[in-house]
């Protein structure tokens, strides 16, 4: 496959940034579409041009760093994929394909496709965990009857792997997949009933801190999410937020 790739370069955080179009040739059809950036920052470093800077760890779909926007939809043109799950038999031969990083005031772009998304990361430590007690009295956890639905709903909340596709996708920039599905996934547990109010509340006023914008329930984000996250889990979210601003 021979392709015209228009890439967002940006040499730091201040830099303007800009598109510039990079020609591929001899693409397989069954390379991943990391693949074939790494095809061309292969061609770049051997030109001595500065490689295409893009986040990429596991390659499987599970860490959730490849975060791309291709051709104007998060992880590409596919659903329920990252974007190191797309292969190169989605595109055509001679088409042109954009990449951009994500775009969110509180994903600010690191260098070219890369952005940082430590603000998921602060979220996440402002109440996305359970305080266990290791004196060595600890209950084994799988001596807790938790009913098979909520078992179930707890562990799609918790397929979330950060990924911000959801962000990037919202038209506000909006961060409530994700801190749902972190607050579900606890919320549906009786282990995460102890820390439940604060959970909600710490994690919600750290998200607001963040930038993100609201909900307006376009539900862009359950379409573009990887992982398949439902709205549902916004829909908990506020109802455990309500309940927690009441009784606080
Ligand atoms: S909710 Fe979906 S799109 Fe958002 S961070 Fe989690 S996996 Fe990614
Ligand atoms: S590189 Fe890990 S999810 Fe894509």
């Amino acid at each position: 496959m021979n392709l015209t790739l228009k890439i967002w370069r940006q040499k730091n955080a201040n830099d303007k940034g800009k598109i510039v179009d990079y020609p591929v040739s001899g693409i397989s059809p069954d390379m991943s579409f990391l693949e074939m950036l790494d095809v061309l920052n292969q061609e770049l470093i051997e030109k001595g041009e500065e490689p295409v800077a893009f986040d990429h760890d596991c390659r499987e779909g599970i860490c959730g760093t490849c975060s791309l926007y291709i051709n104007g939809r998060a992880h590409g043109p596919q659903t329920r994929i990252t974007a190191c799950q797309l292969h190169m038999r989605s595109f055509n031969d001679g088409d042109t394909i954009y990449i951009e990083p994500w775009r969110a005031k509180a994903f600010p772009v690191i260098k070219d496709l890369i952005v940082d998304r430590s603000s998921f990361d602060r979220i996440q430590q402002a109440g996305g965990f359970i305080s266990v007690n290791t004196s060595g009295n600890t209950q084994d956890a799988n001596a807790i009857p938790i009913e098979k639905e909520h078992a179930d709903k707890s562990f799609d909340a918790a397929t979330c792997i950060g990924c911000g596709a959801c962000v990037a996708s919202c038209k506000n920039s909006s961060a409530m997949l994700f801190v749902s599905a972190k607050v579900s996934q606890f919320a549906l547990l009786p282990q995460g009933q102890v820390e439940a109010t604060d959970r909600v509340l710490n994690m919600v006023k750290q998200m607001d801190a963040e930038g993100f914008g609201n909900c307006t329930n376009t539900g862009a984000c359950e379409v573009e999410c990887p992982k398949g996250i439902s709205l549902e889990n916004i829909a908990r979210m506020n109802r455990e937020y309500l309940a927690a601003s009441l009784k606080g």
